[in-house]
């Protein structure tokens, strides 16, 4: 059975940690999936991550439509949330909802995720009455880097605090069903956690949230530079495909290199009526060769 948004609020009633990546492919979903996490963002850090850019500004619907299709036909049991990108959703609260729903209906996602605070509240209530879940995401609020001038901790003063805190009960008056925290200070991100009745989920915010999200490619290590990448603090490598990889890659380069793949296993024999036409085209070439 798929998990669904009302699941992940009744897991914060029990007191279940809720467990959250990104993935943004099929191979990828299916991975995440059988690895048992509880919710999927098809997040627009695939901006980043996975089309080289610098930040998530540049990701369109189209990027998001297209991986969102992908995730969701790899994953059976997570709950798929697909992200909206930057311009989806702060012209007009009709456009927001348009394109929510293409999300969903065309993009195959149980729910999205926008980011903001009071300023999108009304967006976000507009695009639950239509009866799609929506996670909201405060603290850092990556689409907005150029104003806040970098990817860094937020909420840092009293009155910034003051300021977050209104924004998370803004938005569970709206209606979200759950909420990202990202880069705030942990006993701010656990007091929100106490006054709202939604799932916090955290990136970066401490251990006092409801349950946590990470990028994938940061856990994986396929983010950045494997050999000398220093790892931001709210992350942690699980692995480090990355080298993995480059080392996988460079046996293959190294083995045909050196004519040791493929193998006689790797390759397939034929029947003898197909080796007996290539031997006797061989000798045929041979005399055409001799003749010219
Ligand atoms: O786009 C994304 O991956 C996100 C998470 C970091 C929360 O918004």
């Amino acid at each position: 059975m798929a998990i669904t948004a009302a699941d992940l609020r009744a897991m914060k009633a029990g007191g279940q940690p809720i467990t959250m990546v990104t993935a943004y492919d099929y191979p990828s979903a299916r991975l995440v999936d059988a690895a048992g996490v509880d919710a999927i963002l098809v997040g627009d850090t695939l901006g980043m991550v996975v089309l080289g850019h610098s930040s998530t500004v540049p990701v369109t619907m189209a990027d998001m439509l297209h991986h969102t299709r992908a995730v969701a036909r790899g994953a059976s049991r997570a709950l798929v949330v697909g992200d909206m990108p930057f311009l989806s959703y702060q012209v007009t609260p009709e456009e927001a909802l348009r394109n929510a729903a293409a999300l969903v209906q065309q993009g195959g996602a149980a729910a999205i995720k926008l980011e903001g605070g009071r300023a999108v509240a009304s967006t976000v209530r507009r695009i639950v009455e239509a009866g799609i879940p929506v996670m909201g995401h405060v603290g850092l609020t990556p689409q907005a880097v150029h104003q806040l001038g970098g990817f860094r901790l937020q909420a840092k003063t009293p009155p910034a605090a003051q300021a977050l805190i209104d924004d998370a009960l803004a938005l569970e008056e709206a209606g979200v069903f759950a909420l990202v925290l990202e880069l705030v200070p942990a006993p701010l991100a656990a007091r929100v956690t106490e006054r709202i009745s939604r799932p916090t989920i955290g990136i970066g915010a401490g251990a006092g949230c409801d349950g946590q999200i990470q990028v994938l490619h940061d856990l994986i290590g396929l983010s950045g530079d494997p050999e000398h990448d220093h790892v931001p603090r709210h992350t942690r490598r699980f692995a480090e495909l990355g080298k993995l990889l480059r080392e996988a890659i460079a046996a293959y380069v190294q083995e045909v290199r050196e004519g040791r793949f493929p193998a006689p296993e790797n390759a397939f024999g034929g029947s003898p009526d197909l080796r007996a036409f290539v031997e006797a085209d061989r000798a045929e070439g041979s005399r055409s060769t001799r003749v010219a």
